[in-house]
């Protein structure tokens, strides 16, 4: 599914207009006679209601009248309170306008934070009128939405969302909620918090980011016209993750009779240290439930055994200067065992000590296969990024985002205050010239950033998986896809999904308190369902 940004929406509603001959106003009109439908729906008869509705400067304003009147049509008395003067409408706006004002619907102008004062005194003098409220609607601000929400505007979100003359009263955001950055998820000062939002043509990116579903309640694409043949001629650099998506990416991984281990690659995994074997059998764990053909693990000398008793079906390589952690003198032994392999994942409990770091920076460069960096891996290239030269292959980075915030030198809320932003931020810092770079910003929502500044936002994944482990359990998913033929961005997203596709049979089943090692053997499962 596409999720258009505020630039790319406008194109495509220019080119639906200006190529394809469809008036604005038509657009205009589907987008209010949709909402109501959508009202309709959830919250019944509409006929002997009111509603308030928010009128701001631009064409979501304009939505918003065509939502009066078609309320009005079903026998709801529409109450509009303008946040500018009406005078100051234009466009489709204020063509929508004229109609209502020809209808003699009632309006109110609301300028200041004493007009702001008189809603709740009119709401309660219509409710003792015998009449319930349907809605809230807000259409103050869309897709326009630029700066931070100020003074009137401001004054008004807030007696919305503190509703305590309408507590039971649903706010239905109209596009977008009024303070919500459809681009990036990110809250220009205040924003309406709705109970529904009716969002035209197509989901925004910034409604489907972490947290934002806490302002837009549930979310409702409106068909508003808008030719599929128009979204197609348009580049839409951001798109969601879902079970149809994921499907088809691993169609190609159905397994032909006459194939054998060697036909699904073999995966090299660089990771753990003393007191974070774990991690190291994790990842394996991850890369052999999802499909692997075969897995080995380069392991300090003295851990070799732990490892060895844990996974029964994976090779090691006990490295034998290395110690409790992974050791830059090994290297020769490293790149013999390199050779042969399909794809690489390193850095999940590997971590920082300074010989370790030296050989990950150096197979960071040197290593030709495509390869996973996570972990204290990413925390090493963190301390190092002026270092870094271009690599000789594909890298997959899986921050979450305390490791985000180590790599673009900023704090982990300002990474979840954006995370968008901060996808983006990483991908330019790290990108080098002909050379494939994908990064995975995990959380709620895990955002991938791939080349041509593609964004993928995933769609699976619950908050039972915010414990230890999951991670090298994903970087060990996306490393065995790799070892099956995936491209860097496809074997990324896919894995991603699975994973949180995953993590969802066991929380929707028994709730949180899984374990990664639980999550890994889901992983069967979930993939045959894809498959299928
Ligand atoms: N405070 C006050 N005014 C603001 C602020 C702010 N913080 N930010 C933007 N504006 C003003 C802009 O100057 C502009 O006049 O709000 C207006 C933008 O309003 P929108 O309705 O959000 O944007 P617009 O481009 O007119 O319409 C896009 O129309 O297709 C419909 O609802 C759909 O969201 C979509 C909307």
């Amino acid at each position: 599914m596409k999720l258009p940004g505020s630039e790319e929406m406008r194109a495509i509603d220019r080119c639906a207009i200006e190529e394809f001959g469809i008036p604005g106003v038509v657009l205009m009109e589907n987008a209010g006679t949709g909402t109501v439908r959508l009202i309709e729906e959830h919250f019944g008869t509409l006929s002997g209601t009111f509603a308030l509705i928010f009128i701001g400067p631009g064409n979501n304003g304009g939505d918003g009248l065509v939502i009066g009147r078609h309320l009005h049509q079903r026998g709801c008395e529409p109450v509009f309170f303008f946040l500018v003067s009406p005078d100051s409408l234009t466009g489709d706006a204020a063509v929508n306008l004229a109609v209502v004002q020809k209808l003699k619907l009632p309006f109110h102008v609301i300028d200041s934070a004493t007009r702001v004062k008189t809603i709740p005194v009119l709401f309660k003098q219509i409710e003792s009128r015998g009449k319930p409220c349907c809605a809230i609607i807000d259409a103050i601000f869309g897709t326009g939405l630029t700066r931070d929400i100020s003074g009137h505007f401001a004054d008004t979100i807030d007696l919305i969302n503190g509703r305590s003359f309408a507590k039971h009263t649903p706010v239905v955001a109209v596009d977008t909620p009024s303070g919500l950055d459809s681009d990036t998820g990110k809250i220009f000062g205040r924003c309406v918090t709705a109970t529904m939002t009716a969002t035209f043509g197509c989901a925004k990116p910034g409604q489907v980011m972490q947290g934002s579903s806490a302002v837009t309640g549930s979310l409702h694409v409106i068909d508003i016209g808008i030719p599929p043949e128009v979204i197609a001629k348009n580049t839409i650099a951001t798109s969601l993750i879902t079970a149809e998506t994921a499907a088809d990416w691993l169609r190609g991984l159905k397994r032909q009779a006459n194939t054998h281990k060697g036909s699904y690659g073999h995966l090299l995994i660089l990771a753990g240290s003393a007191g974070k074997t774990g991690a190291a059998i994790l990842a394996a764990r991850g890369a052999q439930r999802s499909g692997c053909g075969l897995v080995s693990l380069c392991v300090p000398y003295d851990l070799n055994t732990i490892l060895e008793t844990s996974l029964i079906e994976a090779m090691t390589v006990p490295l034998p200067t290395s110690s409790s952690v992974l050791n830059v003198s090994d290297l020769a032994t490293i790149l013999k065992h390199l050779d042969d392999k399909t794809a690489v994942v390193i850095g999940p409990g590997l971590g920082t000590d300074t010989r370790t770091a030296e050989l990950v920076l150096y197979l960071y460069h040197s290593v030709k296969q495509p390869m996973v960096v996570d972990a204290d891996a990413l925390n090493i290239l963190a301390r190092h990024v002026d270092q870094l030269r271009t690599p000789a292959g594909p890298r997959i980075l899986t921050p979450h985002p305390g490791e985000m915030a180590r790599l673009i030198g900023r704090n982990a809320t300002e990474v979840q205050e954006n995370r968008l932003d901060a996808g983006k931020l990483c991908y330019h810092r790290f990108k080098k010239k002909g050379r494939e770079l994908v990064v995975i910003l995990k959380g709620a929502g895990t955002l991938i950033v791939t080349d041509n500044e593609q964004v993928l936002i995933n769609t699976s994944g619950n908050p039972g998986m915010a414990a230890g482990g999951m991670g090298d359990v994903l970087s060990g998913i996306i490393g065995s896809l790799l070892c099956q033929g995936l491209s860097p961005t496809i074997a990324a997203a896919a894995g991603v999904y699975l994973h949180g596709m995953a993590g969802d049979g066991l929380y929707s089943e028994n709730g949180h308190g899984f374990t990664a090692s639980d999550l890994a053997c889901n992983l069967p499962r979930c993939l045959k369902q894809l498959l299928d």
